[in-house]
């Protein structure tokens, strides 16, 4: 066999998004693209921000000697002082470059995160529905992925976490805005999540490390603003990047956030930089780093994203489809019509709508619906979701 079991068994496994995608092909193929409804990827047809433009521009016309040279691993100077001033000014607390490492996107960061802290058998806590990369992430580095459910709004159940944290636990490993299910946590839920680790960690005698994986916090809807860990729990890592905000996600650039008050820091962030090196991304890409410095505070179009939403929504509630409202990222995750979630996908791509089952999520009895797509997309497929609620008799 040429290739190893671990990589066999992942293939073999794979990912239901995956699937979707190579499903979608064979139906574009078959039936013409604009003839098929594809609400399965996560991949925002929105461009970046004007303001991305701008700078590529300047930086076309006036480059800067040496920009395309190796650099620290950790990323330049500027680029990490730059997310750490901004990262301030949102999260009131004094973050400065040193707490920053420029990564290959969120995914990038997370691996060099679970690199940097596992050793072998450690289990990290997921809850579901959780983004499916998680458990290839977590066994990447020879880790054991742990899987606790969230309650009836897809919040983490705390009482269930504070039974299943032992002597093995080294993270917990969170996402709000949550791809799928949309949920963003409260300031309440972050406090008592802070405080219960914080505990557990004295009971068992070792740090549990918090990581946080981002990267859908700029979208969050109807006014609302994404809460951050670090006012709850300092041994806490956040993962992001700009994959999602200003819709780079072919670009490959994020970050990782270091908690300032975390416990021996140094060698954590000398940790990651070097495990940032030896994973062989060694550094984040040099041009998007340049790009990204001055556009800290510039987001894609927020509004947009949630007209999206709230057609989707109000639309298929209106067709008696249940569904917990997202507050933020770009995905609704409604209950499935039939017990058997991969049967009710299966019905709608036989109309040529592609949607993810909630079991590629770990969360059976629910489907995933991405809208980072344009409104012919989304009216096409509602036309469809409308024929299936009347066929299984909903609302
Ligand atoms: C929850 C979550 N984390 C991480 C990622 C990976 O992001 P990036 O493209 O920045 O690596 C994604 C991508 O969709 C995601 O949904």
């Amino acid at each position: 066999m040429p290739i190893s079991e671990r990589v066999k068994k992942s293939m073999e496994e794979g990912s239901w998004i995956r699937r979707m995608f190579e499903e979608g092909n064979l139906l574009k193929k078959q039936y013409g693209e604009e003839n098929v409804f594809d609400l399965s990827l996560g991949n925002p047809i929105m461009e970046p921000p004007p303001e991305f433009n701008k700078e590529l521009k300047k930086l076309a016309d006036e480059p800067i000697a040496g920009m395309h040279r190796y650099m620290e691993n950790a990323g330049y100077a500027e680029t990490r002082a730059a997310v750490a001033k901004q990262l301030s000014v949102e999260a009131g607390i004094e973050f400065t470059q040193d707490d920053i490492i420029m990564t290959c996107g969120a995914a990038g960061a997370i691996n060099v995160v679970l690199k940097t802290l596992l050793n072998r058998e450690d289990e990290v806590i997921i809850f579901a529905p959780y983004f499916a990369e998680f458990i290839n992430y977590i066994e990447n580095h020879d880790g054991v992925a742990r899987v606790l459910p969230t309650d009836d709004r897809f919040i983490p159940r705390l009482d269930v976490l504070e039974d299943s944290i032992g002597a093995k636990t080294r993270a917990v490993l969170i996402n709000y805005p949550n791809n799928p299910s949309g949920a963003v946590y409260s300031e309440d839920f972050l406090h008592r999540l802070g405080e219960l680790l914080s505990a557990k960690s004295k009971e068992i005698g070792r740090q549990i490390f918090l990581i946080n994986d981002e990267a859908y916090s700029s979208l969050v809807y109807d006014g609302l603003k994404c809460p951050h860990i670090w006012s709850h729990y300092r041994q806490s890592i956040t993962v992001t990047s700009h994959s999602k905000d200003l819709a780079l996600p072919g670009e490959r650039i994020g970050y990782i956030v270091v908690h300032p008050g975390i416990s021996e820091h140094k060698e954590l962030v000398d940790g990651m930089i070097h495990c940032n090196r030896i994973s062989g991304f060694v550094n984040a890409p040099a041009l998007m780093q340049r790009l990204v410095t001055n556009l800290q505070d510039v987001t894609v179009s927020i509004p947009e994203y949630q007209r999206k939403r709230d057609l989707l929504y109000d639309n298929l509630t209106g067709m008696g489809y249940s569904i917990v409202k997202p507050k933020g990222a770009f995905y609704l995750f409604p209950e499935s019509p039939l017990e058997n979630d991969v049967d009710f996908i299966k019905e709608l791509h036989k109309q040529r709508v592609l949607v993810v089952p909630g079991s590629g999520f770990g969360s059976p009895g629910y489907f995933r619906i991405s809208y980072c797509t344009d409104d012919r997309t989304i009216e096409g497929a509602l036309e469809v979701f409308r024929k299936v609620a009347q066929k299984f008799n909903l609302g």
